[in-house]
């Protein structure tokens, strides 16, 4: 782990560290089981470096909190280490030259619960590990199986999309249940 905080920290693969304060490579226990997979630092993660600090990071502990888990009790990655100016999409070339990062960090962690957050990390990930990915609508909460690995994997709503539409926390709450569920069968800590 501490190979890869110098690798990302020095990481100039894309353009984005030329405008980043802070990379955001990660945080929580790296012996976790669970592994959330957000889409990239926004503002106020720039500046202090560490995933999910600002407004949607509220919501998320929220989500956590409803299944008895917190931040200290799993591991949180972005796609994109660096802040896309203006918080806008990452784009497919800083995609590509960023998740190498992110796979070690999937194979440092092993998680058996991948939680991935939004279109962006879920798009990833599915293909990743050979699902064909559709839009979060239709499949958050649906639990993918990696069999291979011995691992889920369960899309959820990105936490912001409850800041510009708060009728969508209900079906968070649903699908942090079925995380919830997951953990209890599987004895996952
Ligand atoms: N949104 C993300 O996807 N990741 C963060 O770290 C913060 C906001």
């Amino acid at each position: 782990m501490e190979e890869l905080l110098e690798k990302v920290r020095n990481c100039r693969r894309c353009k984005l560290w030329r405008t980043r304060k802070n990379p955001v490579i990660g945080s929580g226990d790296i012996n976790a089981d669970i592994m959330l997979i957000g889409e990239a630092p926004g503002r106020n993660e720039d500046i202090e470096g560490i995933p999910f600090v600002g407004a949607a990071g509220e919501i998320l502990d929220e989500l956590l909190s409803s299944i008895n888990l917190n931040r200290e009790k799993v591991y949180i990655a972005n796609i994109l280490k660096c802040r896309p100016p203006g918080n806008r999409d990452p784009s497919r070339e800083e995609i590509d030259a960023c998740t190498p990062h992110l796979d070690r960090q999937i194979e440092l962690i092993k998680p058996k619960i991948v939680v991935t957050l939004g279109n962006f990390a879920t798009r990833y990930t599915l293909e990743k590990f050979g699902f064909k990915p559709e839009s979060i609508g239709r499949i958050h909460g649906k639990i993918f199986d990696v069999k291979d690995r011995n691992s889920k994997i369960v899309p959820v709503y990105h936490p912001a999309s409850a800041l510009y539409n708060p009728g969508i926390k209900g079906l968070m709450l649903d699908d942090f249940r079925v995380i919830g569920d997951l953990i209890d069968k599987y004895k996952v800590s």
